[in-house]
C-alpha cells in the first residue's frame, strides 16, 4: 500500500469521527477501511441508551464494506480523539480477523503518535472461519 493511500485513509477516518453518535461517552471515533476491490469505506461509533448495544467505528466501517459486497479487508485505520494512539477493542479485532487476517491495522490520534500493527500481532492464535471445520 502506498504512503498516499494510507494518508487518504487517515483523513477519511478523521472525517468519519465527525458523524459519531456518542452522547454517553463523548468519545468520537472514526474508522476507514481499504477493501479487496480497492474501494474505501468509513464508519463511526454509534451508541445506544442501552449501553451494551454501542457499535464501534471499526465495525461500522467493516459492516458497511461487507454490505457493499466486499469480501476482504486490506487495511483498517482508526482515529481516536486522544493524545496517544489506541488499538482496536477485542470485539473489533475478532471482526477484522473474519475478513482480514492479514490486514494492516493503523491507529492515529490528535498527536503524531501512531500504531501500525498486523492483526497477527493484535490477535495471535485467533479463532476464525477455519476453526469451524
Ligand atoms: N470505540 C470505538 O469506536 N472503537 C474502539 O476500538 C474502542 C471504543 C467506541 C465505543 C464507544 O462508543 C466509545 O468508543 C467508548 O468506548
Amino acid at each position: 500500500m502506498t504512503a498516499a493511500a494510507l494518508t487518504r485513509l487517515e483523513k477519511l477516518a478523521r472525517a468519519a469521527a465527525k458523524s459519531s453518535y456518542s452522547p454517553y461517552s463523548q468519545f468520537a471515533v472514526g474508522a476507514s477501511v481499504l477493501a479487496g476491490s480497492g474501494k474505501t469505506y468509513t464508519g463511526t461509533n454509534i451508541e445506544n441508551a442501552s449501553f451494551g448495544l454501542c457499535n464501534c467505528a471499526e465495525r461500522t466501517a467493516i459492516f458497511t464494506a461487507i454490505a457493499a459486497g466486499e469480501k476482504k479487508l486490506k487495511c483498517v485505520v482508526i482515529y481516536t480523539p486522544t493524545p496517544t494512539a489506541t488499538p482496536p477493542c477485542g470485539a473489533c479485532r475478532q471482526v477484522i480477523n473474519e475478513f482480514g487476517p492479514q490486514a494492516r491495522v493503523v491507529s492515529v490520534c490528535d498527536s503524531d503518535d501512531r500504531l501500525d500493527l498486523s492483526l497477527d500481532t493484535l490477535l495471535p492464535g485467533a479463532f476464525g472461519p477455519g476453526n469451524l471445520g
